[in-house]
């Protein structure tokens, strides 16, 4: 094993005993989880222990949400009324703290779920640019609302205002990017909040604790630790939810939903599973093909939504896409995150590789052979990934969502067939197509849009740019995200109407004029 750089070296643990409820920073005696990471410390293998956090239950849950409830004040409280400029201002505050705990976060994100350090550095960097570019829309949004508009002698002034409390899980693979673009426009369109972080990738939130504290009014944001069962479930049963916003899988989100009294009152921003397929063409570019399919599938170790989970390729070019695909995949580097141009890191899961060999098996049995000479090795945490053809609709790595090192493989002979598989498909989130004929590639294109909701043309499925809408069909997710999406995703349009008269008229031109209300307002935000 090689050594740990000095700077990335666990030198002291973080035991976390502060949770954050109604502005106060609140210590913790209870019952503590330890956390582990999968990358060992020393030369003969053990997960190293990071630190512990609190396993929290119901009445944690409980005070956060009464602190929610009250930070809304029933649309009454500070942050929901508070003019836009003003809670711009606590966001900036909060970035500008956030940007200085980089390398702390940047750290805890390599050991607690393995990413590699450009990837982390990258995860954060990509998450404080979000911060400002949401700044910079909301404060676009607002200049387009700063006006009346009158029909049938009606004046409407409509703005967007917050829907009320705001649940918020995150995914562990991005456990600070993806669960930040739900919290983040969520807090800034006027909602409050409990967030609980993911089960991988909850220290590195820690510290972030105290910039939250002190940058929002109290009770706008509340950070729980523990189990989503112990401490979600009881707050939707209060039926006291007004948005639940999940990134992770469907299971949890339906499970999640079920335990809210009023479903209708329940507004739901969900990034889901996906099975995003590749498919490549005859006269596909296969240097190309190959570059983007080895970044889709594997890419953080295939632990991604919009991760390439199933190729398709024309039989016509098959033999020679395996033949130089499976080289590529074993010329992979695997390494710890911080080990020079390592492509391939310990999975944080320690139930991975056994899951994934499960699925390995279950193909082998089903007349799926492993292609690349690596594939399905061994290693204390993890397991190289397997490239698997032919596969066939009966096996579970067809079926599940792997989200891992493992490639399916199935041939075609027919357009047809991987869009009848993508129709029937449980999910709709993005497909990768390679080609070059714009004969072959037009109706495609145009179907292709109509079963997921964005189609990448010879390049690999990703979300970002995050100005582009990430959303899906089917069970892949509700409610769309991107930097000007979210804004909308967290709010609901509003308005003050009224007849034109010389009442109302004068009335409207003396509240402007007060300056008093923080809605009636048609200041520009420059
Ligand atoms: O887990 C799913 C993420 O949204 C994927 O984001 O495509 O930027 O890796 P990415």
């Amino acid at each position: 094993m090689k050594s740990i750089p000095e700077e990335f070296q666990i030198t002291e643990l973080i035991e976390q005993k502060k949770y954050l409820v109604n502005g106060e920073l609140k210590a913790w005696s209870g019952n503590t989880t330890e956390v582990f990471s999968s990358i060992s410390s020393t030369e003969a293998y053990k997960p190293t222990l990071l630190g512990s956090i609190p396993d929290m239950g119901e009445p944690e849950a409980m005070a956060a949400l009464d602190g929610a409830l009250a930070a809304y004040g029933k649309g009454q409280g500070v942050w929901p009324t508070m003019h836009v400029k003003d809670r711009i201002e606590c966001m900036e505050n909060f970035v500008r703290k956030m940007e200085t705990k980089r390398n702390e976060v940047v750290k805890l994100l390599m050991w607690e779920i393995g990413k590699s350090l450009p990837d982390s550095q990258k995860e954060f960097d990509r998450t404080v640019e979000y911060i400002y570019d949401t700044i910079e829309e909301y404060k676009e949004l607002d200049r387009n609302s700063a006006k009346f508009q009158k029909h049938d002698g009606v004046y409407a002034h409509i703005k967007r205002g917050p829907l009320g409390v705001v649940l918020c899980l995150g995914p562990y693979n991005y456990p600070l990017n993806e669960t930040f673009a739900l919290l983040i426009p969520a807090i800034i369109m006027g909602n409050t909040t409990i967030f609980k972080p993911a089960k991988h990738g909850v220290l590195l939130i820690t510290p972030l604790l105290e910039a939250f504290q002190s940058c929002f009014p109290k009770g706008v944001v509340n950070i729980l630790f523990g189990r989503g069962r112990a401490v979600a479930a009881p707050i939707m049963q209060t039926g006291k939810v007004d948005v639940l916003a999940l990134i992770g899988n469907s299971k949890s989100a339906n499970a999640l939903q079920e335990q809210h009294p009023k479903s209708n009152r329940l507004r739901l921003v969900l990034g889901l599973e996906a099975k995003n397929p590749a498919i490549i063409l005859p006269d596909a570019d296969l240097d190309l093909t190959i570059d983007e399919c080895i970044a889709g599938t594997l890419s953080f170790n295939g632990q991604r939504c919009t991760a390439l989970k199933v190729i398709y390729v024309h039989e016509q070019v098959r033999d020679e896409f395996m033949k130089r695909f499976t080289k590529r995949v074993d010329s992979l580097k695997f390494g710890n995150p911080w080990d020079d141009g390592v492509k391939l890191t310990p999975l944080p899961e320690p139930g991975k590789p056994a899951y994934i060999q499960e699925l390995i098996d279950d193909a082998l049995e089903k007349g799926a052979k492993v292609k690349n000479k690596k594939g399905g090795q061994h290693f204390d945490n993890y397991i190289w990934p397997a490239v698997l053809y032919p596969v066939n609709k009966e096996m579970r790595v067809y079926q599940e969502e792997q989200f891992g090192p493992i490639i399916p493989v199935v041939s075609f002979s027919d357009i047809e067939e991987p869009l009848n598989d993508m129709a029937e498909s449980n999910y709709g989130q993005q497909v990768s197509l390679f080609g070059k004929d714009v004969y072959t590639l037009s109706p495609l294109i145009d179907t292709l849009v109509n079963l997921v909701c964005r189609v990448n043309l010879n390049s690999s499925c990703q979300r970002g740019p995050d100005v582009y809408p990430f959303t899906g069909r089917k069970d892949s997710a509700q409610a769309t995200l991107s930097v000007h999406d979210a804004l909308r995703s967290f709010s609901i349009r509003t308005f003050v109407a009224f007849k034109d008269n010389e009442l109302n008229n004068e009335t409207i031109q003396q509240l402007l004029e007060a300056k008093l209300s923080n809605f009636v307002s048609t200041d520009y935000i420059l």
